[in-house]
This record gives C-alpha cells, sequence and structure tokens, in this order.
C-alpha cells in the first residue's frame, strides 16, 4: 500500500479534473420534488440579505438561494469548481481559502456549506 497518501492533495485534484461532479451528483438525488440542496436552502431565514455559500463548488446552494433583494456570494478554494460557477450564476464567486475569509466579522446574515469540509 502507498503510505503517505496526501487527501488534500488528491481532493484538489478531483475538483480541477471533475468541476461541477458534486452538484452533479447531488442533484441525482431528487424525491418528492426536493434534493438536498433544496433541504439545505430551507434553513435559511427569507430575511437573510447578505448570504455566502462557503465552499461552494459550482455554486448550486448559491443558486437555490437566489431571491429578490439578497446579495449572494461563493467562495472556493478551486478556480475549476469556479469557473464552472461562473458560466451557471451572476453572483460574485471568491477564490479563497475558508479557514482565511476575506470579509468583516458580522458582515453576513448567514453562512451556508454543502458538503464543505476545509
Ligand atoms: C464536496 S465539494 C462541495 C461543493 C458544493 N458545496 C456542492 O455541494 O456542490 C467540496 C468543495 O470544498 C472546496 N474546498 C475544499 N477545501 C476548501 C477550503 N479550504 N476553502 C474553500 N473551499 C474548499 C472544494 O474545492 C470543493 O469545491
Amino acid at each position: 500500500m502507498k503510505r503517505g497518501f496526501d487527501w488534500a492533495t488528491y481532493l484538489a485534484a478531483v475538483h480541477r479534473d471533475h468541476p461541477g461532479l458534486t452538484e452533479a451528483i447531488m442533484t441525482r438525488l431528487e424525491a418528492d420534488g426536493s434534493n438536498p440542496y433544496r433541504w439545505l436552502a430551507r434553513a435559511v431565514s427569507p430575511r437573510a440579505r447578505d448570504v455566502l455559500d462557503l465552499a461552494c463548488g459550482a455554486g448550486a446552494m448559491v443558486r437555490e438561494l437566489e431571491q429578490p433583494g439578497r446579495r449572494l456570494i461563493g467562495l472556493d478554494l478551486s478556480e475549476h469548481e469556479l469557473a464552472v460557477a461562473t458560466e451557471r450564476s451572476q453572483a460574485p464567486f471568491v477564490c479563497a481559502d475558508a479557514r482565511r475569509l476575506p470579509f468583516a466579522d458580522d458582515s453576513l446574515d448567514a453562512v451556508v456549506s454543502a458538503l464543505g469540509r476545509w
């Protein structure tokens, strides 16, 4: 067995080579008109105006949360995922590390993350 497997490097390569794959899989889990993204979106108050999707990938949650008057922003470490997200939504997307958020304290009303891990 190969020792010292670098999981983080492997995952970065997965997102480089298969951007949008998580969303493609998760949206197949559709039943009774819902899916995991719709389920998570229900936890966000309609009054939440500034909303961050952390580790947004191809932006499925950002699109799920769009509503008039809401300012959404997606953040992800993978520029490849963000390239797909940008094709699918007009929302701003930021390439950054979730461990060092480029936002001021108390500047957001809600933060969501679907399958985020960092
Ligand atoms: C399983 S995918 C989920 C993507 C998306 N939330 C979804 O459900 O479709 C995990 C995402 O976390 C991102 N990620 C991993 N480490 C990160 C970090 N330190 N900061 C920001 N994003 C990170 C990956 O690039 C990937 O897009």
